[in-house]
């Protein structure tokens, strides 16, 4: 080569060099990048590729004057937490709490996330009595129901893809080394223990009055479901507002069924689910008998 075609050779590197660190530093792009960032930061956490806008039926207000008594909102993950509240806010205006701190949730449409006292109209809990101290302070208890097979799954959706995504299909299969069963077999058994765990544990030990909701029969029967819950929390609201509440009530907080036809249960483990959810239904039938309450016919679930 010679001296000539290495000298350009030379500077033709350190011009690229020099305008590809001009393009890294230059403001459009620099401000694209951490835009970016941002959208897969949001993402990671709560699964949205937008910023959701949530419209709701009138402006979102703290409840004045406080109630004395607090009422949770309990769940397994996975079944509906974030839908009723939403549902609740929609039809009283009244904030709703949680004892968590979901900054995802906080920044769009909750603003009472880590809120647990009278102020709020219930509050999140996931826990568990009496080894949660948590749940001492609560008077009274609606516990959302949804069945263990929709609530883990939905649920292990949201580990890998936030609150309304789906994790991809090999999830499902991956081992980890050491262990004769797949990751997310794994996990199924572990979280049907503690579904059952946190149903028996409301159910026989928390001493206050318990308001049962299935899940499903929320879905089909919205606003009768609204009403008997509302009614449990002596909360009244206008026939004007329940009707914009159900005009509005797909949200944006429920995730879209995928997977038609793919089924990432097998045999034996819809045995452990069937087992499992049995239990809890007798339970829920002795609840009701004991305390002379009926949230719910039981026939179409035993
Ligand atoms: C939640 O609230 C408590 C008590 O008000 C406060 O000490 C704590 O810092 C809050 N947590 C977060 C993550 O904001
Ligand atoms: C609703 O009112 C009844 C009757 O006054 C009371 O016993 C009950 O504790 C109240 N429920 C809640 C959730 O505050
Ligand atoms: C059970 O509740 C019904 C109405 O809700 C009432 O008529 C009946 O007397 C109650 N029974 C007992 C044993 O308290």
């Amino acid at each position: 080569m010679s001296r000539k075609s290495v000298f350009l050779l030379a500077a033709t590197v350190v011009m690229l060099y020099f305008s590809i660190i001009l393009f890294m530093l230059s403001p459009l792009h620099g401000a694209k990048s951490s835009y970016y960032i941002n959208v897969n930061n949001y993402m990671n956490h709560f699964g949205y590729r937008q910023t959701p806008q949530v419209h709701w039926c009138k402006e979102l207000k703290w409840r004045v004057p406080p109630s004395p008594k607090v009422t949770a909102l309990v769940s397994y993950p996975g079944s509906g937490n974030t839908w009723l509240r939403y549902l609740l806010q929609q039809s009283t205006g009244i904030v709703t709490g949680s004892i968590y701190m979901d900054y995802g949730l906080k920044a769009h449409g909750f603003p009472a996330e880590n809120m647990t006292d009278g102020s709020v109209l219930i509050v999140k809990t996931h826990g568990v009595p009496p080894l949660d101290s948590e749940s001492y302070k609560f008077h009274s208890a609606v516990l959302l129901i949804r069945n263990p097979r929709d609530a883990i799954l939905a649920d292990y959706n949201r580990l890998y893809k936030g609150h309304i995504g789906t994790a991809p299909k090999y999830v499902f299969k991956k081992r980890s080394p050491n262990s004769k069963i797949s990751d997310w077999a794994a996990h199924v058994y572990q979280q049907l223990r503690d579904w059952e765990g946190l149903h028996y544990k409301w159910l026989s030990q928390f001493p206050g009055a318990i308001h049962i909701v299935f899940y499903e029969v929320l879905v089909r029967e919205t606003r009768k479901e609204l009403n008997k819950i509302l009614q449990f929390l002596n909360y009244t609201v206008s026939e004007e507002d329940m009707n914009c509440a159900m005009l509005n009530k797909e949200g944006i907080y429920r995730r879209k069924k995928k997977f038609q036809d793919f089924d990432p249960y097998t045999k034996d483990m819809y045995k452990g689910l069937d087992k499992i959810r049995q239990r809890i239904l007798r339970l829920i039938n002795v609840y009701q008998k004991k305390n002379n309450v009926t949230f719910v016919g039981l026939k179409g679930y035993l």
